[in-house]
């Protein structure tokens, strides 16, 4: 599948831009992590130089040793094992075979695997299903609509990027248009570097995401996730006062304008996760650009607070990592964690292949913030 992603991302502009460079024999730019990785990791020379170096160092045997601890629980009669990737966040469900434990021409929100899934996935945050290869396109899109209502390429359905500006190297599915694959490879390395949570400049942005590994690097991009609840409960009484009382601006980038404008969205920096109704840091840095100017929070402030709020993203303690392997599925909440691909794998391929689900509950949808203890119910608009 991965060789004919390739062929069609030759055609686009980013690529031939990007493959220029490499037909020069330039070493990937060190403005991007991807590209300073490789500079400290390598002695240097010439690109191809470079990524035969790094190949070299790469160039390893796979074997299963040590020891993987985990829960065991049986549902529908299917014997999986839970192993944790952190004490807080992220489950590797092992046990499972997607297209043969879940009736994929049937997307039962209550079937009682979905139930466990949907539960567990509430509580930890992040799932990895490893071994799903065989899955189809379509088969993931199925998959999905257990969990919620399939989005857009970026949630929201009104939301139809049209921008002449070229955002990464991102390719439509052929037949599927509600995906995108996210290719890297030599010539037009790329990833999504930098903590954030999926399209939270659109209005509803989509609850959940789910990436599928169709090639992975031997070692390095793997994908790490950021608990929102604890950089929430890591901050001081006084900032967190603080914090409930403002809104954020969340920005796209120009990539994502539809009509020659930016997407923007407000939201509340505190948000009442709507399903278990604790309260997670709505702030991250990808998309956050400022307080709403109605609050007029002086310069100053600002300045400290933001800081202060995004210094809470990829503390250890918060954070878990996700080692990709060809045929794993992600599922995360993007109310609940941020995230981030280490963009450390120069000059190996990763290709992945991304769908974004919304809450069925369209009430749901639009973040919002209830102080703990009042019963709020969710925006219905
Ligand atoms: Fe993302």
């Amino acid at each position: 599948m991965s060789e004919a992603i390739y062929a069609e991302l030759k055609n686009t502009p980013a690529y031939v831009r990007g493959a220029e460079r490499a037909r020069q024999n330039k070493a990937p730019s060190r403005s991007t992590p991807l590209g300073s990785v490789a500079a400290a990791r390598s002695s240097g020379g010439s690109r191809r130089d470079m990524a035969e170096e790094l190949r070299a160092q790469d160039d390893l045997t796979a074997e299963r040793f040590g020891t993987v601890y985990y829960k065991p629980a049986t549902v529908a009669g299917i014997d999986l094992k839970l192993e944790p990737l952190q004490p807080s966040i992220g489950t590797a469900v092992h046990g499972l075979d997607v297209a043969e434990h879940l009736d994929l021409d049937d997307p039962d929100p209550n079937a009682e695997l979905v139930v466990f899934l949907r539960t567990l996935w509430l509580q930890r945050r992040v799932l990895a299903f490893r071994g799903q290869g065989h899955l189809s396109r379509q088969q993931m899109v199925q998959f999905a609509r257990h969990f919620g209502e399939v989005g857009a390429q970026y949630g929201e359905r009104q939301h139809k990027p049209n921008s002449p500006h070229i955002l990464g190297h991102q390719v439509a599915a052929p037949g599927i248009p509600d995906m995108l694959i996210l290719p890297s490879d030599e010539a037009v390395p790329g990833a999504a570097s930098g903590w954030h949570a999926d399209a939270t400049w659109q209005q509803r942005p989509p609850m959940a995401s789910m990436l599928m590994c169709r090639e992975a690097p031997p070692i390095g991009g793997d994908t790490c996730f950021c608990d929102c609840y604890g950089m929430w409960e890591g901050l001081p009484r006084e900032t967190k006062e603080r914090v409930a009382s403002l809104t954020a601006v969340h920005v796209g980038n120009v990539g994502h304008q539809m009509d020659g404008k930016t997407p923007a969205s407000v939201h509340p920096a505190a948000r009442t996760h709507p399903e278990t109704g604790r309260t997670t840091l709505y702030v991250q840095q990808g998309f956050v650009r400022k307080f709403a100017d109605e609050h007029e929070v002086p310069e100053d402030e600002a300045h400290k607070l933001l800081l202060q709020l995004k210094l809470q993203e990829g503390r250890p303690e918060y954070t878990c990592r996700l080692r990709w392997q060809e045929g794993t599925i992600a599922l995360w909440d993007n109310r609940a964690v941020l995230h981030t691909a280490s963009a450390d794998f120069w000059p190996h391929r990763r290709t992945m292949e991304r769908l974004t689900i919304l809450d069925f509950n369209e009430a749901r949808r639009k973040p919002y913030y209830a102080p703990p203890g009042e019963t709020a119910e969710a925006p219905s608009d």
